[in-house]
């Protein structure tokens, strides 16, 4: 543990989202929405594995980071990625491997990704219907629902654990679907989460309401089955329940109704390497690409990185109490998610 804070005030910051790739295979309105100019990374300035490797060794880990999710835009978009995952597994301190992925090259990856060591996967499911589906991911092609559907199941039989699944609840879109995506957490251990759409980028999509809050969300499914807190929490910002006698639980992402700010426990790291301490927030953010490839010594930047993490719980108190609004000069899919 890192003995400049005190675990006693503030969450211990142990938790790296690394983001491996800006680009993505699909559209998502809420994430890089349609006509949005949205400029991507040259090759050279994506962090190379060897770097992102160096980073995790001989900074990050030093500091205290033990957990690790893997991000993009897409990440299984980027070269051996099975290889990258496995060479991140394979370092001693690493406790927790984890990724975020929309699923679709996921059907023939899946065993690989375990195989290589990841354990965790958090899989985006906007909806059951194939059409809603594509209105949301932006595609106008065969329908991707099935191909993300099959990428969910092969994350199941290989034994993924937990296994979540994300809906982004748009008004309008997919919030007639929250009974049927909620029942998916009856029968199988599948954690199903709903998140409050955040207006990151892309702020006027869906007009003076575009969130629905997680309390009229729970209020229906209590309806229908009942609702109990369960007893198992994450190791995130989700508030997770149960429909009694699921095998598994339901989660509710409420960073638009109630901030969970002052609980963050991760920073960002961005596909260009710049750390970043907070999703809304690029105060002391540093670019470790340029500072390593100009040849600072990684002790010299674990110094900076730990400088950081002190400025953190000040940087998640401000936010907090400035809501949602932040610095939105990335959208989500170049910050990571
Ligand atoms: P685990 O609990 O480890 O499974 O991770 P997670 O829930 O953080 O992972 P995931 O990548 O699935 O993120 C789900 C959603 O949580 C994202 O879409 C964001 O909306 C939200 N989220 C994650 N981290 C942050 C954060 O630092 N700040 C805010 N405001 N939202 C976040
Ligand atoms: N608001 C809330 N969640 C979002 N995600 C992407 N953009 C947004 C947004 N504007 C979610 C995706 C994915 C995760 C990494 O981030 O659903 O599951
Ligand atoms: Fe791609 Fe994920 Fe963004 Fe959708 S939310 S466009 S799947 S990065």
């Amino acid at each position: 543990m890192n003995p400049a804070r005190n675990p006693a005030a503030n969450p211990t910051v142990d938790y790296l989202r690394i983001s491996l790739i800006d680009r993505c295979n699909f559209q998502c309105q809420y994430c890089m929405p349609e006509g949005a100019e949205l400029e991507y990374l040259r090759k050279q300035d994506v962090l190379t594995d060897e770097e992102l490797l160096t980073l995790l060794r001989e900074v990050f880990i030093p500091c205290g980071f033990t957990r690790f999710r893997l991000t993009g835009g897409e990440p299984l978009l980027r070269p051996q990625v099975v290889n990258l995952v496995g060479q991140i597994a394979a370092l001693p301190e690493t406790r927790d491997l984890a990724m975020t992925t929309n699923g679709f090259l996921l059907a023939n990856l899946a065993q690989d990704l375990y195989d290589a060591g990841l354990r965790r996967i958090n899989i985006s499911l906007d909806s059951l219907e194939p059409e809603t589906f594509d209105r949301v991911i932006g595609n106008r092609g065969r329908t991707r629902w099935q191909q993300v559907w099959s990428g969910i199941q092969a994350a199941h039989r290989v034994g993924f654990d937990p296994l979540k699944l994300n809906v982004v609840v748009i008004p309008g879109v997919n919030d007639h679907e929250i009974l049927d995506l909620a029942a998916l957490s009856i029968d199988r251990s599948w954690h199903v989460r709903f998140i409050e759409f955040m207006p990151i980028g892309n702020g006027d999509l869906f007009g003076d309401k575009g969130w629905i809050d997680s309390e009229t969300l729970r209020q229906q499914i209590r309806q229908k089955w009942g609702l109990m807190e369960s007893r198992v929490r994450g190791n995130g910002p989700a508030d997770v329940f149960q429909i009694p006698g699921a095998k598994g639980t339901l989660g509710f992402i409420s960073q638009m109704s109630e901030c969970f700010c002052d609980r963050c426990n991760r920073m960002r790291l961005s596909a260009d390497g710049w750390l970043r301490p907070c999703l809304l927030n690029e105060t002391g953010q540093i670019d470790l690409k340029t500072e390593l490839r100009s040849g600072t010594p990684t002790g010299e930047l674990r110094d900076r990185v730990q400088t950081l993490l002190n400025l953190k719980p000040l940087i998640n108190y401000k936010q907090r109490e400035s809501g949602t609004s932040g610095v939105y000069t990335r959208t989500m899919s170049q910050i990571g998610g």
